[in-house]
Formats: structure tokens, sequence, C-alpha cells
């Protein structure tokens, strides 16, 4: 069965970036063995071309396969051609046919700006691809930087995507899987019908809320349940949510 890594939020280049966090987690996460691992943007903290730079080594040190989509910190500074020159695709689909997933990764930054915003043509591109995972018969997850659905204890909501609305009966109507997403540092989970919205925390970063700690999740895909568990800095481990598994073998 399925076995995920997600981590986000590295801020490679920030002043409250510690490397000692990100090879901590990097080397943890390899040696649980992931099938994927997924990381949702704000991978550097300004977009420049030496923080890509910079943490394309670490990035290459994760042993499993990635997928990586930008955040707003990424597309600062023209950024996103850096990411698409040093890193790959800023959205795009990762199928994995022996563990049935398919992560389909959307870009949903903007240059220059804080919030997000996915638009119509990646909106409609995005239900294609659920379409196409359906007639395969595989795992549908999405990954994108932003999340779609407010996150407690983050303040008054200002970045949550501008056309959320709209994404989120896409997602509802293909029946999507599970969303990741990254961008507050707080890492939770919304259950909406049968789809998991999973925010990560920062995995390097020091800009963190009230007494939580960098941290990564992963997510245990079983025949008959799901189980999302945080994975802190400090060695820890948390379960975040456990549900029922209502999505393989229909
Ligand atoms: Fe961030
Ligand atoms: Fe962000």
């Amino acid at each position: 069965m399925p076995f995920i890594a997600h981590i986000s939020d590295l801020h490679v280049g920030s002043i409250n970036f510690e490397e000692y966090l990100l090879i901590n987690a990097i080397d943890e996460l390899n040696s649980m063995e992931p099938d994927v691992t997924i990381i949702t943007g704000d991978v550097t903290e300004n977009g420049y071309f030496l923080e890509f730079k910079e943490a394309v080594p670490f990035l290459d040190e994760i042993k499993s396969p990635i997928m990586v989509v930008p955040g707003n910190h990424d597309a600062r500074h023209v950024g996103e051609e850096c990411f698409e020159e040093l890193i790959k695709n800023r959205y795009g689909t990762l199928k994995d046919k022996k563990h049935g997933l398919k992560v389909i990764g959307l870009d949903s930054s903007e240059p220059d700006l804080d919030y997000g915003k996915v638009g119509r043509a990646q909106q409609n591109w995005m239900e294609h691809e659920i379409i196409h995972a359906d007639e395969e018969n595989l795992y549908k997850i999405i990954a994108l930087h932003h999340h779609i659905i407010p996150v407690p204890k983050t303040g008054r909501e200002r970045n949550v995507l501008s056309d959320a609305g709209d994404i989120l009966q896409s997602l509802m109507t293909g029946r999507a899987d599970l969303v990741l997403s990254g961008h507050k540092h707080m890492p939770h989970v919304w259950m909406m019908e049968n789809t998991a919205f999973i925010t990560a925390g920062t995995v390097s970063s020091l800009r963190l809320r009230g007494r939580e700690i960098s941290s990564f999740n992963t997510l245990n895909i079983e025949e008959d349940f799901i189980e999302i568990i945080l994975n802190r800095a400090d060695g820890t481990k948390r379960c975040l949510a456990k549900y029922e598994n209502t999505c393989l073998g229909d």
C-alpha cells in the first residue's frame, strides 16, 4: 500500500532557515523509504537563483521520486523561471502504477504576490487529469502550495486561493482522495466528504506559530484506513488524523 512523505516550506535562504533541520528531516524520511515525497512549495525564501541552487542538493538527497510545486516565496523576483530551470515544471503529474497512485501538482503562485490562484486553464487541466486517474483506477493526490480551506490558529485569513470555491468544486466532483498543501506553517487535516485536505508545517524554518516546531507529515494508506502522522523535529510523532479508507478497491 502507498506510503507518502509530505514536506513543505523549506525557505532556503531565509534568516530563519536551519540547515540541520532539513538534513535531519531528509535523513529520517529516507530511512522510512516512502514511495513518493511531495514538496508543497516555498522551497526558497526570495525566489533567487542562488537560493534555488542552494536548495537543489538537498532535494537531490531525497531517495524516493519527488513532486515539487512552487510557493508564493518561490515566485518572487521572477523565481518561477529559476524554479523551472533548476527544479522542474511548475505543475505536472507523477504516476506510480506500482503503488496505484497519481500526484497532480499545481502551481498556485502568482508572481510577486502572496495570495494564491490556480486559474481556469490549470483547473481544466486538473479536471482532465483526475478523470484519467479514475480511468486507470489510481489514487488521486493533488498537491499545491496554498490552502483551499482556512487553517485554524493562523490568524486572519488573507492568503487562501482566490479561486478556492471553484477548485474545491472540481476536487469534490472529481472525488480527489488527498489534497496536500503548505504555506501556513501549521500542520492540520480537514475532512470533507471522502477527501482529506492536509496541510504540512514547515520542515526547516523557524517561522513558527505558538508552540509548534518544524515537522513533516507521512501518510500511511492502508486497505481499510488512512493515517496521517506528524513527524516533529524533536523526534516525537503524533497522529494528525486516522479515517476509514473508502477510496481503494471501489
Ligand atoms: Fe512558507
Ligand atoms: Fe507560502
